[in-house]
């Protein structure tokens, strides 16, 4: 059984009212199903309170109920004041502003704006992205938070050497109430050593190759802390390492690595296994790579329907690059291209005219969701090109499309011409 300290027992008594008893009495239930013998505060959450647009969600209009029923998992009604802790939120079900291009139903919307009222209410931040981290919410080394989205988990682990496990809805929606977290899994420095070694041979060196080897990895590893040695001297840019911890929690469930000399828990091959002797040996190169590339591509019909890129969200970095690719062109008639970035990033976007440029060229720019989310595509899409793994991985039995996996460079090629011409150099 989970030891309360004063404040807990107080907050599950129900001494600060019905909404923190109600997240207590959740959070007492899953430190006791994990082990875990207390809890540590917290004071950084990454949420979700989106939805996914299931029937018996999409009827329910009233934040209150809604967050009741699906968040702290009771009929009562129960009202929150206002949550304790600093928080961001995932990913929402639309698009806020241009839900109708989605092609969102009416009904969505009206959810969605019911919850966006909720959350202003209750102090839930509006942020709306899987990349907590290019908007503001940068936890310190060791930190403690929990946080929802398995792409951003790693970034807050093993990048910012911040602690998380990957919570659910269920479980960040009451530490967000109560400032609390079960301590387990990776805020114990016992789980957080390395467990694989993996050694590097291939040059990884783009974006498009943080997303192979990270795909390769989770394949191989599932849930256990690879480390990687890379041969070539590589630093990794927020990008790139966007793709590894995307890839690498969509093939396998990676939520903690290390990369020798540069993740700020392994400054040596010693530090990152503290002790720990490697279960496996894991090498990748040149045909590792090209294993990976041949799985991520299903698609054989070249004629491309969907361009959908910026999964995870795209960063600054991203945003630049793909306007530069589309200034003075103009997108294939029967080509949709959609670029997803956060809220915050598109509002730099619009004001270095990024946005004019990818809109004269035919695109799409929007925040706050992706096609995967909701399972909304453009009307009649069978063939996606992308440049995530993430994305080439879930839409194929998501969306029911097939896929082609490249480079950003190939996927804005691909929005031009109406037709897939990558290939894996
Ligand atoms: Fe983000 Fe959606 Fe990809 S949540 S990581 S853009 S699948």
């Amino acid at each position: 059984m989970v030891k309360l300290a004063k404040d807990e027992q107080e907050m599950l008594d129900g001494k600060h009212g019905r909404a923190q008893q109600r997240a207590m009495e959740i959070l007492v239930l899953y430190a006791d199903a994990l082990g875990a013998e207390r809890f540590v505060d917290t004071n950084n959450v990454h949420l979700f309170v989106g939805f996914h647009p299931y029937p018996e969600v999409i009827k329910i209009l009233d934040g209150d109920e809604l967050a009741s029923k699906f968040l702290l998992d009771t009929d009562e009604k129960i009202v929150v004041d206002y949550v304790k802790t600093f928080n961001t939120t995932h990913i929402w079900a639309m698009d806020l502003e241009r839900w109708k291009i989605m092609g969102a139903p009416e009904s969505l919307h009206m959810l969605m704006e019911s919850i966006r009222k909720y959350s202003i209410r209750t102090g839930i931040s509006l942020s709306a992205t899987c990349t907590p981290y290019q908007v503001g919410n940068v936890p310190t080394k060791g930190e403690h938070c929990a946080w929802t989205e398995s792409s951003a988990v790693p970034f807050c682990n093993a990048v910012l050497g911040a602690r998380t496990n990957t919570e659910g809805a269920h479980s960040a929606f009451p530490s967000a109430l109560t400032g609390k977290v079960p301590l387990w899994g990776f805020h114990l420095d016992e789980n957080r050593r390395g467990t694989h070694l993996v050694d590097v041979h291939f040059d990884v060196n783009s974006i498009m190759d943080w997303y192979l080897l990270g795909y390769y990895v989770g394949e191989m590893c599932q849930l256990a802390v690879p480390v990687y040695n890379l041969k070539f001297n590589r630093i990794p840019n927020i990008s790139m390492l966007k793709g590894l911890n995307s890839a690498g929690a969509s093939s396998g469930g990676i939520m903690m690595y290390h990369i020798i000399g540069v993740t700020p828990e392994a400054p040596t091959m010693e530090a990152a296994f503290s002790g720990n002797k490697p279960q496996e040996a894991i090498t990748y190169g040149e045909s590792e790579r090209r294993q990976t590339y041949d799985h991520l591509n299903s698609a054989k019909d070249n004629n491309v329907d969907l361009v959908n890129i910026g999964c995870p969200h795209y960063s600054l970095e991203q945003l630049r690059d793909v306007a530069q690719l589309l200034d003075g062109k103009k997108i294939h008639e029967n080509v949709d291209l959609w670029i997803w970035t956060a809220y915050q990033l598109k509002s730099i976007a619009d004001r270095n005219g990024f946005t004019d440029i990818i809109k004269k060229a035919g695109g799409q720019l929007m925040t706050d969701s992706c096609p995967l989310n909701a399972n909304l595509f453009p009307k009649g899409t069978n063939i996606v090109a992308t440049d995530s793994a993430k994305h080439a991985h879930y839409a194929p039995a998501i969306g029911g499309v097939d896929v082609f996996y490249g480079t950003m460079e190939e996927c804005i090629d691909a929005a031009i011409t109406g037709k897939w011409r990558g290939e894996l150099k």
